[in-house]
């Protein structure tokens, strides 16, 4: 079983990353393999709304991590999407790649488990925590929880190590992630499979 992590931080080894390798630490603890990608610092395409993805399943843009994080993201067990605050929500750049990624992909993540994770210097927190999280609940992912709500504190990985009430909540939220994933994984083999849902109904508007 494997747990990608990514790092929404154009920052590589900033407090993103340093709440993560906690995570993952404590997955790996309990025998799951991890994996953190780092989204980068180049520019990313925003949605087109060009719903070219409706037939091939991919973004039209290539020339961005969308299309090979939602690879990853399919090859996973379980997914966690770290965050730092910027102006009280996630990343812009991020979402610009999860729009692409969730509307042209995301009904195959169904039935995996996520959680978002958020570092910020001061406030913010929920509302990054909340957008990111609005991304697993349109796709049936169910959304792993910790302790408290997964955020830590810090403008530097300095200041995160201060944080213990942090770094024990991502600690307990990969012990969380991994209860569960062992879970489904002992369910499957009984023959419970996440259901495949009703015929999707759509309405664009409401009378
Ligand atoms: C453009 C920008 C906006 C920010 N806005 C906020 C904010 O609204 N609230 C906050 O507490 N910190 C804010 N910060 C600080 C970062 O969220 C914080 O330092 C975070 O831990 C950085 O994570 P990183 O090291 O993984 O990049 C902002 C930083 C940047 C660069």
């Amino acid at each position: 079983m494997k747990v990608l992590l990514i790092n929404g931080s154009p920052n590589r080894n900033g407090c993103t990353n340093r709440a993560l390798e906690e995570v993952e630490k404590s997955l790996r603890e309990e025998g799951i393999d991890t994996e953190i990608f780092q989204i980068g610092n180049g520019r990313v395409h925003g949605c087109n709304g060009c719903n070219a993805c409706e037939k091939t399943g991919r973004c039209i843009h290539d020339d961005d991590p969308a299309n090979k994080m939602l690879s990853l993201m399919k090859e996973a067990d379980g997914i966690v999407i770290g965050t730092p605050v910027y102006y009280s929500g996630a990343n812009g750049a991020l979402c610009a790649l999860l729009d692409r990624i969730f509307y042209s992909g995301g009904n195959q993540l169904a039935g995996k488990p996520a959680a978002a994770v958020v570092s910020a210097r001061r406030s913010g927190t929920t509302a990054a925590f909340q957008r990111i999280n609005q991304y697993f609940s349109i796709k049936k992912m169910p959304i792993v929880t910790s302790q408290y709500w997964n955020n830590v504190h810090g403008y530097t990985v300095e200041d995160v190590e201060k944080d213990l009430e942090g770094l024990q909540t991502m600690r307990t939220l990969g012990k969380n992630m991994a209860w569960l994933l062992k879970i489904i994984s002992s369910g499957k083999s009984e023959g419970i499979i996440f259901p495949e849902g009703e015929k999707l109904i759509y309405t664009d508007f409401i009378r």
